[in-house]
């Protein structure tokens, strides 16, 4: 087993590049299944979330080449509407693109439920009332999300709350689908507008991403062409809250300072000083630093991915702050990983209550998600002393190169390999 060991207490110093976005990265990696065609992806990030999507697109018979550590040539010209690994899917949340990418090219799709990190109920009912107006037939049965049509059909779906997954999901499908198709209450966050970047790259008519109404003019055939990711907001949220939780000064770059506002401003009303340049945000802790509340909402808004991070960093302000998760049921299980550490924080409902000030003390934890796993790495950064982080497969699911991009900051922190807990059955 491997773990993070973090000697805590240094503040984190220096220059720190992003990389590629998760959320952008996942999704147009399997809307290369709509074309036929070679599609040369840039920037994608070397994490496990990206290498297990890679390995789905293959067993439908994709040719995947690296040309570099972060540049794919993607080549789905012959792919087939087969059953995918369903151990490979359930792995992660973003394997359910590949229903509306394959309902896209074949009118058809049978992929296992996907997985993702436990935020309690996560239903794809959004996901599959599209497909339904599109003009698929669906059934769920067995682990399996099955769509069988003549073809998709554009139509007009008004969804019932902002989806991330469902907006790009209905997208993707009606990229190529007969006619014209209109996504209301559309999710914004810049990652549906880099995947219907990408898809236009490819021949496709979208548009309004971006906004809460999408169009989508379905044309016959897609073809390849090269793409660069833009950069993860989440990564760079999280060096930015490492920044002040340390009470250090780090220069982010590779950045898309717009996309970073919510979080910029928060950070700015606790005190922190943020220079912006053209694709770098340089973060400074300054002076006191203060409480503050937070409320996790679709994008423009301070983003549901940068809420674990925010709690440890509020575990050093002064004062009682709370963060109100409004996204998602139940993203709190990384709360009592703080508590180990000596936080004072506790949920009630969906909200988070931090009294602050009482410096953080290390423990053995775990990463019970991929962001409550950083948020713990943030909170053992400021931590005087050695903690141990386990689970940290959860955290590379979507940081690239994490420990070395900290130690590069000056962070004591390394990786180590354990042996597995022996079976107490066994050993008795
Ligand atoms: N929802 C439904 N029905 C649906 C779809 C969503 O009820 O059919 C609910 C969800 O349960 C949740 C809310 O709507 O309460 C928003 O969910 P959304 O669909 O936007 O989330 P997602 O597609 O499952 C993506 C990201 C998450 C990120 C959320 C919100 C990927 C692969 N995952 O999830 O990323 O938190 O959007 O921005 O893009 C992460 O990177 O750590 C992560 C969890």
């Amino acid at each position: 087993m491997e773990k993070i060991v973090i000697n805590g207490g240094t503040p984190l110093f220096g220059q720190v590049e992003i990389s590629g976005s998760k959320n952008a990265a996942l999704p147009i990696i399997y809307a290369c299944v709509l074309v036929k065609g070679k599609c040369i992806l840039e920037n994608i990030p070397a994490i496990s979330d990206i290498s297990f999507s890679f390995e789905i697109l293959k067993g439908i018979g994709a040719k995947i080449k690296m040309l570099d550590r972060t540049t794919y040539e993607v080549d789905c010209t012959n792919v087939e509407p087969c059953i995918s690994d369903y151990d490979l899917v359930r792995k992660i949340r973003g394997s359910y693109y590949l229903l509306g990418a394959e309902f896209g090219r074949f009118g058809k799709a049978k992929v296992g439920l996907p997985g993702g990190c436990n935020f309690g109920v996560r239903p794809i009912d959004q996901h599959i009332k599209g497909f339904e107006a599109l003009g698929g037939k669906t059934t769920t049965e067995g682990g399996y999300v099955e769509i069988t049509s003549e073809g998709a059909v554009g139509a007009n779906i008004f969804f019932d709350m902002s989806s991330v997954g469902a907006t790009l999901n209905i997208m993707i499908a009606a990229a190529t689908a007969d006619g014209v198709t209109v996504i209301e209450n559309a999710a914004r966050e810049p990652h549906i507008v880099d995947c219907a970047n990408f898809l236009n790259t490819c021949g496709a008519r979208i548009s309004g991403a971006g906004s809460d109404v999408i169009k989508i003019k379905g044309v016959k055939e897609l073809h390849g062409c090269t793409y660069a990711i833009i950069p993860d907001m989440i990564e760079a949220g999280s060096f930015m809250v490492a920044a002040v939780a340390t009470r250090g000064s780090v220069k982010i770059t590779n950045v898309i300072p717009k996309h970073l506002e919510s979080i910029s401003a928060k950070l700015e009303e606790m005190g922190a000083i943020i220079e912006e340049f053209d694709d770098a945000v340089h973060v400074t802790a300054g002076g006191n630093i203060k409480k503050t509340n937070v409320k996790t909402l679709p994008y423009p808004g301070f983003p549901t991915d940068m809420h674990p991070q925010m709690s440890a960093l509020l575990c050093t302000a002064e004062g009682t702050s709370y963060v109100n998760e409004s996204i998602f049921e139940n993203r709190f299980r990384y709360v009592e990983e703080l508590k180990r550490m000596g936080a004072k924080i506790k949920v009630d409902g969906r909200i988070v209550y931090i009294e602050g000030g009482t410096p953080l003390t290390p423990a053995p934890v775990i990463a019970t998600d991929l962001r409550g796993g950083i948020a713990v790495m943030i909170a053992a950064l400021t931590a005087k002393g050695r903690t141990e982080i386990s689970e940290i497969k959860l955290i590379e699911r979507g940081y690239d190169n994490i420990v070395a991009k900290m130690q590069a900051l000056g962070a004591d922190v390394k990786k180590i390999t354990v042996p597995d807990a022996v079976d107490i059955e066994q050993a008795n």
